[in-house]
């Protein structure tokens, strides 16, 4: 099970949840945070003096799929609905997940992932 971290721009969420959903995956996380990447937030001039913003709005996606045919599925999606070109498009970062559970019916790891028997 691999565990997909994607941080976007504020305006692709609905893009990349609409490619994510095309893909067949279910199952998605979603966060509001703050942060920066390689160019620190950036530096505007406010009336003459300079301003700099180093933490920016982006939105997260966290999603946990069951083999890496799936990451890859999901990573393109991703990739291709959050890319303008322009600094700041976003990361994806990549984790091996160890376990999952679901609590209804305690089935485990990619069971748990996919679509319950008794849904
Ligand atoms: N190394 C990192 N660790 C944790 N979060 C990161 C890292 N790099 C980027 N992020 C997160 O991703 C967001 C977007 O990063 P961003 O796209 O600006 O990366 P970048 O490396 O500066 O690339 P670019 O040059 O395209 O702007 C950041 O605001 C931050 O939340
Ligand atoms: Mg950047």
């Amino acid at each position: 099970m691999i565990k997909i971290e994607a941080i976007v721009r504020e305006e692709a969420l609905e893009d990349v949840k609409a490619a994510l959903i095309a893909e067949d995956v279910r199952g998605i996380t979603v966060s509001q945070v703050m942060g920066c990447g390689t160019q620190m937030g950036y530096t505007q001039l406010v009336r003459g003096s300079k301003v700099s913003t180093t933490m920016l709005p982006k939105i997260k996606f966290e999603i946990v799929v069951s083999t890496s045919q799936w990451a890859e599925r999901a990573i393109n999606a991703i990739r291709k609905a959050a890319y303008s070109g322009n600094p700041g498009d976003g990361k994806i970062f990549c984790y091996e997940i160890q376990r999952a559970i679901r609590i209804r019916t305690g089935e485990e790891d990619v069971e748990a992932i996919t679509p319950a028997l008794s849904s």
